[in-house]
Protein backbone atom coordinates (compact mmCIF):
# COMPACT_ATOMS: atom_id res chain seq x y z
CA UNK A 1 0.00 0.00 0.00
CA UNK A 2 1.84 3.45 -1.01
CA UNK A 3 2.56 5.87 2.34
CA UNK A 4 1.71 9.05 0.40
CA UNK A 5 0.93 9.80 -3.45
CA UNK A 6 4.63 10.43 -4.23
CA UNK A 7 5.78 8.92 -7.78
CA UNK A 8 8.92 8.63 -9.09
CA UNK A 9 8.90 7.78 -13.08
CA UNK A 10 11.46 5.88 -14.88
CA UNK A 11 12.69 6.94 -18.56
CA UNK A 12 15.11 5.61 -21.30
CA UNK A 13 13.98 7.74 -24.23
CA UNK A 14 11.35 10.20 -26.09
CA UNK A 15 9.20 10.11 -22.85
CA UNK A 16 5.30 10.22 -24.13
CA UNK A 17 4.13 7.82 -21.38
CA UNK A 18 5.95 10.56 -18.93
CA UNK A 19 4.19 13.57 -20.72
CA UNK A 20 0.56 11.11 -20.75
CA UNK A 21 0.70 11.00 -16.76
CA UNK A 22 1.74 15.20 -16.71
CA UNK A 23 -0.78 15.68 -19.07
CA UNK A 24 -3.30 13.83 -16.72
CA UNK A 25 -2.38 15.45 -13.78
CA UNK A 26 -2.57 18.77 -15.25
CA UNK A 27 -6.53 18.09 -16.61
CA UNK A 28 -7.13 17.16 -13.22
CA UNK A 29 -7.88 13.30 -14.09
CA UNK A 30 -4.88 11.73 -12.11
CA UNK A 31 -4.09 13.33 -8.26
CA UNK A 32 -0.24 12.43 -7.99
CA UNK A 33 2.91 14.23 -7.08
CA UNK A 34 5.40 13.38 -9.26
CA UNK A 35 9.10 14.21 -7.27
CA UNK A 36 11.35 12.84 -9.51
CA UNK A 37 12.37 11.77 -13.06
CA UNK A 38 14.99 9.14 -13.75
CA UNK A 39 16.49 8.35 -16.84
CA UNK A 40 19.64 5.62 -17.18
CA UNK A 41 20.24 7.90 -20.81
CA UNK A 42 21.72 11.21 -20.61
CA UNK A 43 20.20 12.28 -23.92
CA UNK A 44 16.25 11.06 -23.71
CA UNK A 45 14.29 13.03 -25.16
CA UNK A 46 11.75 13.05 -21.87
CA UNK A 47 14.15 15.77 -20.01
CA UNK A 48 12.16 18.20 -22.26
CA UNK A 49 8.82 16.99 -20.50
CA UNK A 50 10.84 17.30 -16.98
CA UNK A 51 11.62 20.80 -17.92
CA UNK A 52 8.38 22.10 -18.65
CA UNK A 53 6.56 20.75 -15.94
CA UNK A 54 9.32 21.55 -13.51
CA UNK A 55 9.83 18.09 -12.37
CA UNK A 56 13.43 17.54 -10.70
CA UNK A 57 15.42 15.67 -13.42
CA UNK A 58 18.05 13.37 -12.53
CA UNK A 59 20.39 10.93 -14.75
CA UNK A 60 21.63 7.60 -12.92
CA UNK A 61 23.75 6.33 -16.71
CA UNK A 62 23.77 2.66 -16.08
CA UNK A 63 27.50 2.00 -17.86
CA UNK A 64 28.91 3.97 -15.70
CA UNK A 65 28.21 1.56 -12.56
CA UNK A 66 30.14 -1.97 -12.27
CA UNK A 67 27.72 -3.81 -11.35
CA UNK A 68 23.36 -4.05 -11.98
CA UNK A 69 23.40 -3.82 -7.81
CA UNK A 70 25.45 -0.72 -7.67
CA UNK A 71 23.70 0.78 -10.28
CA UNK A 72 19.95 -0.37 -8.77
CA UNK A 73 21.25 0.65 -4.89
CA UNK A 74 21.63 4.63 -6.48
CA UNK A 75 18.29 4.02 -8.18
CA UNK A 76 16.71 3.13 -4.76
CA UNK A 77 18.78 5.98 -2.99
CA UNK A 78 17.38 8.64 -5.56
CA UNK A 79 13.48 7.38 -5.36
CA UNK A 80 13.80 7.74 -1.32
CA UNK A 81 15.60 10.97 -1.32
CA UNK A 82 12.66 11.93 -3.24
CA UNK A 83 10.59 10.32 -0.89
CA UNK A 84 8.63 8.63 -3.63
CA UNK A 85 6.40 5.66 -2.75
CA UNK A 86 5.08 4.30 -5.83
CA UNK A 87 7.49 3.81 -9.29
CA UNK A 88 6.55 3.96 -12.90
CA UNK A 89 8.86 2.38 -15.61
CA UNK A 90 7.54 4.50 -18.70
CA UNK A 91 9.86 3.05 -21.47
CA UNK A 92 12.34 2.42 -19.16
CA UNK A 93 14.83 -0.03 -21.27
CA UNK A 94 16.59 -2.00 -17.92
CA UNK A 95 15.59 -5.43 -16.28
CA UNK A 96 15.70 -4.69 -12.57
CA UNK A 97 16.08 -7.67 -9.56
CA UNK A 98 15.86 -7.92 -6.33
CA UNK A 99 17.78 -4.86 -5.48
CA UNK A 100 15.40 -3.23 -6.76
CA UNK A 101 12.70 -4.97 -6.10
CA UNK A 102 12.89 -5.58 -2.28
CA UNK A 103 12.69 -1.84 -1.99
CA UNK A 104 9.53 -1.29 -4.43
CA UNK A 105 8.28 -4.56 -5.85
CA UNK A 106 4.59 -4.04 -5.67
CA UNK A 107 4.62 -0.80 -6.03
CA UNK A 108 6.23 -0.45 -9.23
CA UNK A 109 4.41 -0.16 -13.01
CA UNK A 110 5.43 -0.93 -16.19
CA UNK A 111 3.73 -0.33 -19.62
CA UNK A 112 4.26 -2.48 -21.92
CA UNK A 113 2.96 -2.05 -25.73
CA UNK A 114 1.13 -5.45 -26.23
CA UNK A 115 -1.32 -7.58 -24.40
CA UNK A 116 0.88 -9.58 -22.39
CA UNK A 117 1.64 -12.59 -21.81
CA UNK A 118 1.90 -12.52 -25.55
CA UNK A 119 4.75 -10.50 -27.04
CA UNK A 120 7.43 -9.97 -23.83
CA UNK A 121 10.34 -8.01 -24.73
CA UNK A 122 11.78 -5.85 -27.02
CA UNK A 123 10.00 -4.93 -30.42
CA UNK A 124 6.32 -6.20 -29.71
CA UNK A 125 4.58 -4.52 -32.15
CA UNK A 126 7.04 -6.27 -34.97
CA UNK A 127 6.43 -9.99 -33.08
CA UNK A 128 2.54 -9.09 -33.12
CA UNK A 129 2.39 -8.24 -36.94
CA UNK A 130 4.88 -11.13 -37.76
CA UNK A 131 2.83 -13.83 -35.70
CA UNK A 132 -0.39 -12.78 -37.76
CA UNK A 133 -2.30 -11.68 -34.70
CA UNK A 134 -6.28 -10.13 -35.16
CA UNK A 135 -5.78 -7.86 -32.41
CA UNK A 136 -2.78 -6.61 -29.84
CA UNK A 137 -2.50 -3.61 -27.93
CA UNK A 138 -0.74 -2.57 -24.22
CA UNK A 139 -0.70 -3.80 -20.68
CA UNK A 140 -0.28 -2.12 -17.33
CA UNK A 141 1.57 -4.50 -14.75
CA UNK A 142 3.17 -4.66 -11.59
CA UNK A 143 6.96 -5.32 -12.23
CA UNK A 144 8.43 -8.69 -10.98
CA UNK A 145 12.14 -10.46 -11.59
CA UNK A 146 10.52 -11.01 -15.14
CA UNK A 147 10.95 -9.47 -18.59
CA UNK A 148 7.38 -8.09 -18.79
CA UNK A 149 6.04 -10.55 -16.34
CA UNK A 150 3.98 -9.65 -13.28
CA UNK A 151 0.47 -9.22 -12.35
CA UNK A 152 -1.44 -7.50 -15.07
CA UNK A 153 -3.78 -4.54 -13.74
CA UNK A 154 -5.26 -3.43 -17.00
CA UNK A 155 -4.98 -3.83 -20.89
CA UNK A 156 -6.45 -2.21 -23.96
CA UNK A 157 -7.42 -4.18 -27.28
CA UNK A 158 -6.45 -2.33 -30.86
CA UNK A 159 -7.12 -4.57 -34.00
CA UNK A 160 -4.54 -5.22 -36.20
CA UNK A 161 -5.75 -5.11 -39.70
CA UNK A 162 -4.54 -7.16 -43.11
CA UNK A 163 -2.16 -4.38 -44.23
CA UNK A 164 -1.13 -3.20 -40.73
CA UNK A 165 2.69 -1.85 -40.81
CA UNK A 166 4.61 -1.78 -37.44
CA UNK A 167 4.84 2.18 -37.37
CA UNK A 168 0.76 2.48 -37.45
CA UNK A 169 0.05 -0.17 -35.10
CA UNK A 170 2.56 1.27 -32.25
CA UNK A 171 0.76 4.98 -32.75
CA UNK A 172 -2.23 3.56 -32.40
CA UNK A 173 -1.38 1.23 -29.46
CA UNK A 174 0.46 4.22 -28.10
CA UNK A 175 -2.84 6.23 -28.04
CA UNK A 176 -4.19 3.36 -25.32
CA UNK A 177 -0.98 3.71 -23.43
CA UNK A 178 -1.45 7.07 -22.74
CA UNK A 179 -5.11 6.52 -21.87
CA UNK A 180 -4.34 3.36 -19.62
CA UNK A 181 -1.13 4.03 -17.52
CA UNK A 182 -2.59 7.43 -15.70
CA UNK A 183 -6.23 5.62 -14.78
CA UNK A 184 -4.06 2.49 -13.49
CA UNK A 185 -1.12 4.88 -11.51
CA UNK A 186 -4.34 6.54 -9.75
CA UNK A 187 -5.89 3.44 -8.91
CA UNK A 188 -2.30 2.06 -7.46
CA UNK A 189 -2.24 5.37 -5.68
CA UNK A 190 -5.79 4.88 -4.73
CA UNK A 191 -4.55 1.71 -2.94
CA UNK A 192 -6.92 -0.23 -4.85
CA UNK A 193 -4.58 -2.41 -6.45
CA UNK A 194 -3.97 -5.73 -4.44
CA UNK A 195 -2.75 -9.12 -5.53
CA UNK A 196 -4.61 -12.40 -5.06
CA UNK A 197 -3.26 -15.76 -5.82
CA UNK A 198 -1.04 -14.06 -7.93
CA UNK A 199 -3.23 -12.23 -9.93
CA UNK A 200 -4.28 -8.35 -9.42
CA UNK A 201 -8.00 -7.42 -7.26
CA UNK A 202 -8.81 -4.38 -8.12
CA UNK A 203 -11.28 -2.80 -5.23
CA UNK A 204 -14.08 -0.74 -6.40
C1 LIG B 1 6.21 2.49 -25.11
O1 LIG B 1 5.74 1.85 -26.25
C2 LIG B 1 6.10 1.60 -23.91
O2 LIG B 1 4.99 0.75 -23.97
C3 LIG B 1 7.36 0.80 -23.99
O3 LIG B 1 8.34 1.72 -24.43
C4 LIG B 1 7.71 2.75 -25.16
C5 LIG B 1 8.09 4.04 -24.50
O4 LIG B 1 7.63 5.15 -25.21
N1 LIG B 1 7.68 0.20 -22.71
P1 LIG B 1 7.73 6.59 -24.53
O5 LIG B 1 9.18 6.81 -24.14
O6 LIG B 1 6.84 6.59 -23.33
O7 LIG B 1 7.27 7.54 -25.59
Amino acid sequence: MPTNRNVGVLVSGRGSNFRSLLDAKARGDLDANFTVVISNNPSAGAKAHAEEFGIPWVVIDHRTFASRQAFEEELVAQLRAHDVSVVVLAGFMRVLSSTFLDAYGGLTLNIHPSLLPAFPGLNAQKQAIEAGVRVSGCTVHLVDSGVDTGPIIDQAVVAVPNDDTVEALSARILVQEHRLLPRALGWVLDGRVTIQDQVVALDA
